[in-house]
């Protein structure tokens, strides 16, 4: 029997509350300071099943999560988030990793997806998952596709539009950065629905971090942040929120 076109489904946008979602975001704060009191686990892998719904880029999904839950790895952790207390004192530390070395394996696993898939997806989907993703986000094992597309993206975009990169290492780790930051919001605001809070921390010891969640020292995967997590306690917001005038960050053109 030969199976549906993909070009036939459809999912209908169910309703949603946009109040409850502005809620949300609204009552998110960075939190320093947390209870001493566990987040159920079923509430943390729901929050963290959530953070895998973000976008990401050509659906390659290159990025990770460490929930730390050894109390010795954890303690570690602390102290490579130098001692902050929204480290120290947080119930639940998650390590979010952006990683350059995924996206060929996870491109293999979409094109099996498609292929099992119980829809018929078109080829060019099975072409891009085969052949573009190559070309799109490979830099060459010699960096030769990195030096053919510095020279070749401009000369043809000059003529055409054309996607201007990742055509270096620095630009795809900016690549899957993005789409890692972007889970790594959907997981923060998903804590905060759940009842809970967190702090994004940057002020972390990377090197330290990447060892202690068993990355060693591969260059490849990159610590976008780590996030704690807990319920908020009095002194744990410091000081009302700031935020700049929205005229400076907010255009039209
Ligand atoms: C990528 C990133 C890294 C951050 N790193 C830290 C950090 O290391 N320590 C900290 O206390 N807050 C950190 N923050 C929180 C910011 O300081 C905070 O978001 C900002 O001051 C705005 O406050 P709000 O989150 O309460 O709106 C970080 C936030 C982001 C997005």
């Amino acid at each position: 029997m030969s199976k549906p076109s993909v070009k036939q489904y459809y999912e209908p946008a169910p309703d949603t509350d946009f109040e409850a979602f502005a809620a949300v975001v609204e009552s998110r704060r960075s939190i320093r300071r947390f209870a001493d009191e566990p987040i159920p686990d079923e509430v943390v892998h729901r929050c963290l099943d959530l953070a895998l719904l973000a976008p990401t880029s050509s659906n390659l999904q290159a990025w990770e999560f460490y929930r730390v839950v050894d109390p010795e790895k954890k303690k570690r952790l602390a102290e490579a988030c130098l001692s902050q207390p929204a480290a120290t004192t947080a119930p639940e530390l998650i390590v979010a990793v952006a990683r350059l070395d995924t996206w060929e394996e996870h491109s293999d696993a979409i094109l099996e997806v498609l292929e099992r898939s119980e829809w018929a997806w078109p080829k060019s989907m099975k072409l891009y998952y085969k052949v573009v993703t190559r070309v799109a986000y490979g830099l060459g094992r010699f960096g030769e596709l990195s030096l053919f597309k510095r020279a070749a993206i401009p000369l043809t975009g000059l003529f055409r539009p054309i996607p201007r990169g990742p055509k270096s290492r620095a630009e795809l780790v900016t690549w899957a950065v993005k789409s890692s930051a972007l889970a790594c919001e959907n997981l923060i605001l998903a804590f905060r629905a759940a009842g809970y809070d967190t702090c994004a921390m940057e002020g972390m010891d990377e090197a330290r971090v990447k060892r202690i969640v068993g990355l060693g020292d591969n260059p490849d995967a990159i610590v976008t942040m780590v996030i704690s997590a807990g319920k908020r306690v009095p002194g744990g917001v410091y000081g009302p929120r700031i935020r700049l005038p929205r005229e400076r960050f907010i255009h039209e053109v």
